[in-house]
């Protein structure tokens, strides 16, 4: 009997994502370039419809045409490595499918390659861990639409549901589905670093321990703000650590790690001339935590502030619940906005509600307020900023002052909160009456002749400026 799809490359998130196409009836052809870790697949997780090959040859010619293959292999040039392998061996009409954290660019480059091979190419943003993976992943697949449409039904069946609706939708042409999951993952950057500053400020200043921490994520969970990095914040705080007393948490290094998605977004963002002020700050928090010992000498000759006491603790958890509630609406706003000016750009029409409605579940920032986003862009498609829906816009109005208060209190104690105050900043930029533009032209002016419009007649100016007046 021929088989279903092929899947290349078994570590965690391939060997997952094979099992759970196994799980719903599919025969899959598994292959790994390290023969070992086809083996270690098969006796640790053993499944009747997973059917290990050891060479490409091989498990093309299992496939049932046209052939299906799905690769599961580190991003950037393995990729391409496979690709060339797999192109003599594929017919008119076969598909292969990037289901890693490629770059949009890359898949953009792969799609026109393989057309022009007569071959059909999708690039798959997968988003959910292992777990995802295993049981119910977000999917953002990419290319031309005819080619989704053939594979859909496998995609759709392996992706979680949110009341019943498959975390599975077509995103846009080229590249759009890899670009999309590189602003999940810069929204999940923001997301994360948002997080670990309300931790800060309960710790620090609300002096709270860990098993109260965990009761306050997880009462957060509960209401707006439920969400599964909230959910799995909770979980963290109550972990005993299995090597030394304690709890897990306060023997973790304080440096954060990052492979890169984050960092593209913040990338992209600068060349499409969008802001997105809190992911950018989220990667460089990650990336001034990794100078620990430029921390640890400048802890000692910088003086710190004195923590400011906090006298009613209670309302100070309400008070930092509520700015970290405005400063993620904040960062969803720059992430949506991001994606429509690429929609606009590239010509991919994207649905940011349909995109929304698919990180419900699955994914990494799956949160109740995505049904939100989802409802914002159903009533206005072209809505400019998320900003300015009617619900979003009478949360932040209610909420922006404990966001101010919050990043003050932050400030004047000297806990850093980059995405707090990144936040804050970008409000107020975004609702600016003056923003102080007019004398960056005027300097423009002065010292470049790169002129300026005037606010009383149309037209470009330029002024001749005179220097060293008397003052
Ligand atoms: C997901 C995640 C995943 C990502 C990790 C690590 O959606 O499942 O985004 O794809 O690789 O979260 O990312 P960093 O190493 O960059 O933090």
């Amino acid at each position: 009997e021929l088989l279903d799809i092929g899947l290349i490359g078994l570590s965690v998130m391939g060997r997952s994502l094979a099992l759970n196409m196994a799980d719903h009836g599919y025969l899959v052809a598994g292959y790994n370039r390290s023969p070992e870790v086809t083996q270690k697949v098969m006796e640790e997780h053993p499944h009747h419809n997973l059917i290990p090959f050891f060479s490409l040859p091989e498990l093309v010619s299992a496939l049932r045409r046209p052939r299906k293959i799905m690769l599961m292999i580190q991003a950037g040039a393995p990729v391409d490595a496979v690709i060339d392998q797999l192109i003599p061996l594929l017919e008119e009409g076969d598909f292969i499918m990037d289901g890693g954290n490629s770059y949009f660019g890359d898949t953009n480059r792969r799609a026109a390659l393989l057309k022009e091979k007569g071959l059909r190419y999708l690039g798959v943003g997968i988003s959910g861990g292992e777990e995802g993976a295993r049981f119910g992943p977000s999917i953002m697949p990419g290319g031309s639409r005819e080619a989704y449409e053939s594979v859909h039904q496998i995609l759709e069946t392996i992706a979680a549901k949110a009341k019943n609706e498959p975390c599975c939708a077509y995103i846009g042409p080229e590249g759009a589905g890899h670009y999309v999951k590189m602003v999940h993952n810069g929204i999940e950057y923001a997301d994360m670093q948002l997080i670990a500053e309300s931790c800060l400020l309960l710790k620090y200043a609300g002096g709270y321990t860990n098993r109260e921490l965990a009761d306050i994520y997880r009462t957060w969970n509960e209401g707006e703000l439920h969400s599964y990095l909230i959910g799995i914040t909770s979980d963290i705080f109550l972990e005993a650590d299995d090597m030394a007393d304690g709890d897990i948490i306060d023997h973790i290094l304080d440096s954060a790690g990052q492979k890169g998605t984050g960092r593209w977004a913040s990338i992209e963002s600068l060349k499409q001339g969008v802001d997105i002020s809190m992911i950018t700050a989220a990667c460089n928090a990650r990336v001034m935590s990794n100078h620990l010992e430029r921390r640890q000498k400048a802890s000692s000759l910088i003086h710190a502030p004195a923590v400011t006491a906090v006298e009613d603790k209670q309302a100070f958890a309400e008070m930092v619940r509520e700015a970290l509630y405005t400063g993620k609406i904040i960062a969803y706003a720059q992430g949506f906005s991001l994606m429509q000016d690429a929609s606009h750009r590239f010509g991919w029409n994207l649905d940011l509600g349909s995109i929304a409605s698919i990180f419900r579940a699955g994914c990494i920032i799956q949160a109740e307020f995505l049904n939100d986003i989802t409802k914002a862009f159903l009533k206005d498609p072209e809505l400019e900023s998320l900003i300015f829906d009617d619900f979003f816009l009478s949360r932040i109005n209610r909420y922006q002052e404990n966001l101010r208060k919050t990043t003050g209190l932050a400030v004047s104690s000297g806990l850093p909160v980059p995405a707090f105050f990144n936040a804050v900043s970008y409000l107020d930029s975004f609702r600016a009456k003056a923003a102080g533009a007019n004398l960056i032209q005027a300097q423009r002016d002065f010292f470049g002749a790169h002129t300026f419009e005037r606010t009383d007649r149309k037209g470009i100016f330029h002024h001749e400026w005179r220097a060293g007046h008397e003052v």
